[in-house]
């Protein structure tokens, strides 16, 4: 068991992804393309960008399993750019992947050990950016403080669950609703009871 470290108490692991209201973070294969969807909610937000811009600026640093970094990686190659900036992104993998850049580090074994004794000690807002294995692991061991789910208006029919099997209920509460003119809602979670304290709904 990990000693807490001082700065724990400060810092935020949140799992961020967007899903199909059927809830599944990509198809079977891999693909996103359905990220881009063609709504309009007459009633909801806009995203600013100077607001989305300086909201990005919070983000201390991110972590993700090595399938969602090689699709990142396609998208770069693909010329639509790096979404991490110049935050440190640790890269979960047991293989050896190409790094095409100095900000990204790769790190394989325990994620309790990664989360709590490499980011927490120095990083307060802890992006853990997908996919469904390693969100799901976060989960498991407890080591997540909130869950934005951003829903899309649209229906997949299968893919890849925004969690990969649970092996237990996890009591959430319900912090922030948002809806935007695109038609996506986010929803944004506290993850109730976690790392052994007990957490109310307030
Ligand atoms: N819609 C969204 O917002 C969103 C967000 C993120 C991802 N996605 C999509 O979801 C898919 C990827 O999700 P996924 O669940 O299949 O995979 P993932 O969680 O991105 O990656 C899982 C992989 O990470 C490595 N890994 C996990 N834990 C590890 C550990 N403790 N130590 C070392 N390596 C570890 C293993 O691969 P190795 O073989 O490398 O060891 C494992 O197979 C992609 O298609 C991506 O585009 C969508």
């Amino acid at each position: 068991m990990l000693r807490p470290h001082p700065r724990l108490a400060d810092s935020r692991v949140t799992i961020h992804m967007a899903a199909s209201l059927d809830g599944f973070i990509a198809r079977k294969d891999g693909s996103v393309d359905w990220l881009e969807t063609s709504d309009e909610f007459a009633g909801g937000e806009t995203l600013d960008p100077g607001v989305a811009e300086a909201f990005l600026k919070t983000i201390d640093c991110y972590a993700m399993g090595s399938r969602t970094y090689e699709t990142a990686l396609r998208f770069e190659a693909q010329g639509l750019g790096w979404s991490y900036g110049d935050k440190p992104t640790f890269v979960l993998t047991r293989r050896r992947l190409p790094r095409t850049r100095d900000t990204v580090e790769f790190y394989s074994g325990d994620l309790a050990q990664l989360v709590n004794g490499r980011l927490r000690p120095s990083f307060r807002s802890i992006w853990l950016v997908g996919g469904s294995v390693v969100s799901a692991e976060c989960l498991r061991l407890g080591l997540a403080d909130e869950v934005c789910y951003a829903i899309l208006p649209i229906l997949i029919g299968e893919g890849i669950s925004f969690f990969e099997k649970l092996d237990r209920d996890i009591a959430l509460h319900l912090a922030e609703v948002k809806a935007y003119k695109s038609g996506m809602v986010e929803l944004r979670y506290e993850v109730r009871g976690h790392r052994g304290e007990s957490r109310g709904a307030t």
